[in-house]
């Protein structure tokens, strides 16, 4: 790709003499990002394109599975029991450790001889939140409650992280769209995808994104406060950055969602829930009826539940233990970030809270439905959609980042789950090979 743009221009020259003379001068210019954007989408669509080719042309890239996880004797025994009932055809969950773009193409392809259909169309819910060019994000020193781990990055972690970067937003960009394509391609008819995402990349993002999913099928920014404002040099010339984004799409109009809600806040100086019966019930009565049948208004007549006002007003009567509460919108501030002190801290660096992905789960999936994520990290998701009862798939880059996501799941008392990995002679493969991009492992293998 050519970040610059040469053009050739005539330059007028007068000599010492004072005579004239034209002379042809090359002009080199760097290229805005909104000039690149057209070429990043087209490589991006190849990239994707070759994979999906090469998966229908049954060259797969295989996942091993290096471990049958059993967190807990009780569920494991369990577990066997059903394992032979079922003749291994039960659904397991997955902790993949490798490269998403090669973990995705696997899951694409399926491997039925392991008894592992493909995952195209059949995953209903994915939040990802991927890295923008922090070392915090590629950790290679961990503290677990037993002690510290070091690890040196691996080949492709280095690759993934001086590499993927080198071009800065540009390599971003890049590096996020085939993978974007391929998410598509797994997500359900039902399904959703939310992308965490922060000033650095968004707005960018938010263009590949209404490209990749359409852009009518764009639901909601969701703004989530993730910090506070911090310090004088961060505020000296611009206001506090205190505000992630995550961008919700859906694959189509048929999507899963169930609207959430928070409490109703009884000290809000908007609270309608001001009036009380003579069984102590609160209840507000501020409901214009005009939008109700004559048939309902009647109804509500013969249940008690209009009120008239001083000037003959009609007003319905809605008690506050039977409203579900306040529906949540876009703006999410009641969410804190993870704290020093929180329980859940596992000491990963970019670990998002469980709240935020719990509310997000809830939303956009049900019991049973399929959740991934492909940037897992510390596995927040992984953990979220084990409480929740939902089957789950993550996978992460990074060595360290797995074995914090096993730990976690181990410690929480999960049901059996895979660990599995993008089989090794393919990234040996890759480390012997000139490739130099993380995207490039798909190539060789
Ligand atoms: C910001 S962290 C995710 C944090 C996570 N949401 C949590 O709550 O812990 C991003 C993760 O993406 C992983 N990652 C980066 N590039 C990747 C790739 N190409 N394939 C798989 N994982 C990748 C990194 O190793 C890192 O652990």
């Amino acid at each position: 790709m050519l970040l610059v743009s040469r053009k050739k221009v005539k330059v007028r020259k007068i000599r010492v003499d004072g005579t004239e003379t034209t002379e042809v001068v090359q002009i080199e210019r760097k290229k805005t990002l909104i000039e690149l954007l057209p070429e990043i989408v087209r490589e991006g669509r190849k990239e994707a394109e070759r994979i999906l080719e090469r998966i229908s042309e049954g060259n797969r890239v295989a996942l091993q599975t290096n471990e049958l996880v059993l967190p807990s004797k009780e569920k494991s025994g369990l577990f066997s029991g059903q394992v032979k009932a079922s003749n291994q055809t039960d659904w397991l969950n997955r902790l993949i450790y490798g490269d998403n773009l090669l973990v995705m193409q696997a899951l694409l392809a399926g491997d039925k001889a392991n008894g592992q259909p493909s995952m195209r169309g059949k995953i209903d819910l994915i939040y990802i939140d991927p890295p923008f060019d922090s070392k915090a994000d590629y950790r290679t020193k961990i503290t677990l409650p037993s002690g510290e781990i070091e690890q040196k990055p691996t080949v492709i972690e280095q690759f993934a992280y001086s590499d993927t970067w080198k071009d800065g937003t540009i390599s971003y960009l890049k590096m996020i769209y085939p993978r974007l394509v391929l998410m598509r391609e797994l997500l359900s008819d039902v399904g959703s995808i939310y992308v965490h995402i922060d000033w650095h990349v968004g707005h960018y993002v938010k263009i590949l994104m209404d490209d990749i999913f359409g852009k009518e099928n764009f639901k909601n920014e969701i703004v989530w406060k993730s910090g506070v404002v911090k310090g004088a040099k961060a505020t000296s010339n611009k206001y506090g950055r205190v505000t992630d984004s995550v961008f919700f799409y859906t694959k189509t109009e048929a999507l899963y969602f169930d609207t959430p809600y928070k409490p109703i806040d009884l000290d809000d100086p908007n609270n309608k829930f001001v009036h009380r019966d003579k069984n102590g019930r609160l209840y507000s009565r501020d409901n214009p009826l005009g939008d109700y049948s004559q048939e309902m208004i009647e109804k509500f007549e013969r249940e008690g539940r209009i009120y008239y006002t001083k000037s003959g007003k009609q007003q319905l009567i809605r008690y506050l233990d039977e409203v579900k509460g306040t529906a949540i919108g876009n703006l999410w501030d009641d969410i804190n970030v993870i704290n020093q002190v929180a329980k859940e801290r596992l000491n990963f660096d970019t670990q998002k809270p469980e709240k935020l992905i719990e509310r997000i789960m809830s939303a956009s999936s049900k019991k049973d439905m399929v959740v991934a994520d492909f940037f897992a990290g510390s596995g927040t998701t992984g953990a979220v959609a084990e409480k929740l009862g939902r089957k789950w798939i993550v996978a992460d880059i990074g060595k360290p980042a797995c074995m914090i996501i096993r730990k976690r799941l181990i410690d929480q008392d999960a049901s059996p789950f895979l660990y599995q990995s993008v089989g090794d002679y393919q990234k040996e493969q890759f480390e012997k090979s000139e490739f130099k991009r993380i995207g490039d492992l798909a190539h060789v293998v």
